[in-house]
């Protein structure tokens, strides 16, 4: 980025949403030409591209993260690196974004628990790799053919309410925008949810859990995968029908799984 755009990006990010006029529209939304267009991802939070349009403000997409003009690239490999393997490139395996740094977490665990977690896998690393707050959201292993990266002038902003120009935070504060604490799960991860270890009740071992309906889960949409609880159990970013993106509506979500 030039030196004179940084610093005027900079004054104006001091200066709140007085910069909302100066950056140019982003394009209409698209979706993706081979994955799909007319997923329902598009228009909720995670389609990052139009969301100018869509917040009715001019600074995010494009400055404060870059817009790719693909909804879809955020999470998902571009159709033309279909093949690529990310690990070659410090990818998540089967996704388009880093793997976090992952020593850096601090895992749920309990005497209780009938089965530990190891650690993240590859598709709840792929939330944590914007929630956990370190890594900016337009951080991505393939920009698309289409995007010129000559043209890139996004700040690269991470989920994450600090104060500074390398976070949402600087103006998602409850104040300019709404607060975005509540987003960013951290790295210590030991007041949220257990992740990434086997159902405890798959085996039929222990009353406390359910058995699942069926090998993917439960009828209501609830989602074990590879019997492994993970954060797309709960939560599904393709269907944003529900509150807060949940598989089931808060009163009975916990009691698929827990029996008491
Ligand atoms: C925030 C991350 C994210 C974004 C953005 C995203 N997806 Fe996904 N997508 C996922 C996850 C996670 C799954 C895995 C769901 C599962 O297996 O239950 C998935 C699964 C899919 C699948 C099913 C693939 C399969 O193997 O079963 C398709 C098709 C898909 N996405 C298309 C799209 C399209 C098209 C877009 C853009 C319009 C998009 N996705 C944007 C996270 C994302
Ligand atoms: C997909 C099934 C599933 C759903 C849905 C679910 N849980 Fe769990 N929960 C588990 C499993 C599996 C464990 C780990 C149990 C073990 O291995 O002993 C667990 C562990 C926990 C623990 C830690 C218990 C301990 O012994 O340390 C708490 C607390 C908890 N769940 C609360 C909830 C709440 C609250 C909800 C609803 C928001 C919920 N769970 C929804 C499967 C589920
Ligand atoms: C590319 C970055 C990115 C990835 C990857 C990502 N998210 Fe998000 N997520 C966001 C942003 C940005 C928001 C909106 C934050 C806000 O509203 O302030 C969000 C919001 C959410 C919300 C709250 C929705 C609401 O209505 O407020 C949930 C739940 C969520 N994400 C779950 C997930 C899960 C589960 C995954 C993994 C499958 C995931 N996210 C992957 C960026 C990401
Ligand atoms: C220059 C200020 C500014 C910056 C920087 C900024 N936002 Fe926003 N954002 C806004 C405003 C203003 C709104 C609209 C009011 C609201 O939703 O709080 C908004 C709305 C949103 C929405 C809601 C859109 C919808 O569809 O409901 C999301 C999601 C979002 N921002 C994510 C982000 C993320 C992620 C970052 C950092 C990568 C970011 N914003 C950085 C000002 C900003
Ligand atoms: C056992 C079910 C379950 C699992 C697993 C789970 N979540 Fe959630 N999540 C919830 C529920 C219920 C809420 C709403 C209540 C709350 O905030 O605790 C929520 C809230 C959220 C929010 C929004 C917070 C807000 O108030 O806006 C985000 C973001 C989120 N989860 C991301 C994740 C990510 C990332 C993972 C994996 C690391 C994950 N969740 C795993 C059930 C779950």
């Amino acid at each position: 980025m030039k030196a004179s755009l940084q610093f005027l990006i900079f004054s104006l990010l001091v200066g709140g949403l007085a910069w909302a006029t100066y950056v140019a529209a982003a394009t209409a939304i698209v979706g993706d030409p081979v994955l799909g267009a007319d997923d329902p991802i598009l228009g909720s939070k995670h389609d990052f591209t139009g969301l100018n349009d869509r917040a009715g403000v001019v600074a995010m997409s494009g400055v404060a993260f870059s817009d790719y003009g693909y909804s879809c690239v955020y999470c998902h490999i571009p159709p033309e690196e279909a093949g690529a393997v990310p690990a070659d490139f410090g990818g998540i395996d089967g996704w388009n974004r880093y793997v976090p740094a992952l020593g850096n977490y601090r895992l749920y665990d309990s005497i209780n628990l009938d089965n530990k977690t190891s650690g993240p896998n590859p598709i709840s690393m792929l939330c944590l790799s914007c929630h956990d707050g370190t890594m900016a959201v337009d951080m991505v292993l393939f920009k698309p053919a289409t995007f010129d990266p000559t043209q890139d002038n996004a700040m690269h902003m991470r989920i994450n309410p600090e104060d500074n120009i390398e976070s949402c935070g600087k103006c998602h504060n409850g104040q300019v925008a709404h607060d975005i604490t509540a987003k960013m799960l951290g790295t210590d991860l030991r007041n949220d949810h257990p992740i990434s270890m086997k159902y405890a009740g798959l085996t039929f071992k222990d009353a406390d859990f359910r058995p699942p309906d069926n090998p993917n889960g439960f009828s209501n949409g609830v989602k074990l995968y590879n019997g492994q609880v993970e954060c797309m159990t709960c939560h599904n970013v393709h269907d944003p029908s529900r509150e807060l993106l949940l598989r089931a509506n808060a009163e009975v979500l916990c009691f698929t799984c827990h029996a008491k």
